[in-house]
């Protein structure tokens, strides 16, 4: 595999570590954007990957401003971006009668906004290069809803329609778009379920567990390889059987 330079946004989280790793394991240069993190968290983040040198920068995918600078800065310290991993997401789950205007704010503008912010900083250079791969982080209630989650399933069923209309723009420059929609998989952002209700969605999932971030990471890491350009505009669910379609 080419040694590319490989961003993945929201890469020091549950999915987002995993994620990184896989990467690290294909030889890409990989630098994780995240919030701003403890040097605590940055030193469990550089052991999980095994090396000293694993990059990180600080970046908030909800702000464009930012976005415009983290990805220059990235690409004037390593070259440039071929690979987009945006796993960055955030809950805020209430029932709509419940639900605050900053909730929905808060995940529209990390789970789909920060979408518009990163790719746009990508898109011309991949395309003038010949090569991309975007990988965009989905969610199985983008395809189902989920009581609770009007604001999530709302972002994440958009991050499908803008990974399709992306491909389509990207298809004949060798870029190819594609969403990976995960089941509940064992994460922070699961582990905050209230346990009796999480409970019962574990126990529902056909394959009888809970999936891991790894279980995400191997895909990300086939939808990236350099010879996965045939496969654009997908969306692959890694589930466990929690929603079974075609
Ligand atoms: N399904 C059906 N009915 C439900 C329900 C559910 N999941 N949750 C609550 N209700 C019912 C209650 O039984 C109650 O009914 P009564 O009024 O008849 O007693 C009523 O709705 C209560 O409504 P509230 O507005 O008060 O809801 P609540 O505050 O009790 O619960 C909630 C809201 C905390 C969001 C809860 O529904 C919940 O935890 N839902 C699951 C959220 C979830 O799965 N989030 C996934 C996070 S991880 C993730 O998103 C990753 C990924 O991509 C998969």
């Amino acid at each position: 595999m080419e040694k590319r330079v490989a961003v993945v946004t929201g890469g020091v989280g549950g999915l987002g570590r995993a994620i990184c790793q896989a990467l690290h394991k294909q030889e890409r240069t990989v630098v994780a954007v995240d919030l701003p993190q403890s040097d605590q968290a940055l030193d469990d983040f550089r052991q999980s990957l095994g090396q000293a040198k694993a990059e990180f920068r600080s970046l908030d995918v909800s702000d464009l401003d930012d976005c415009k600078r983290v990805f220059a800065d990235i690409e004037a310290s390593f070259g440039p971006v071929e690979i987009l991993v945006n796993a960055a997401g955030i809950t805020r789950d209430a029932s709509l009668r419940k639900m605050r205007p900053e909730d929905w704010r808060a995940v529209m503008a990390v789970d789909l906004d920060a979408l518009f912010h990163t790719c746009q900083q990508v898109i011309d250079g991949m395309m003038s290069r010949g090569f991309g791969r975007i990988i965009n982080i989905s969610s199985v209630n983008g395809q189902t809803g989920q009581f609770g989650q009007t604001n999530y399933a709302a972002a994440k069923a958009g991050v499908h329609g803008f990974t399709m209309a992306l491909a389509r723009e990207g298809a004949a420059k060798g870029v190819t778009v594609n969403s990976i929609s995960p089941g509940y998989i064992d994460t922070a952002m699961t582990r905050a379920i209230r346990p009796d209700i999480r409970e019962q969605i574990i126990a529902g999932i056909p394959v009888g567990r809970i999936g891991r971030p790894e279980d995400i990471a191997r895909t990300v890491a086939f939808l990236s390889a350099d010879d996965a350009d045939f496969i654009t505009g997908s969306n692959i669910p890694v589930n466990g059987g929690h929603f079974i379609s075609f």
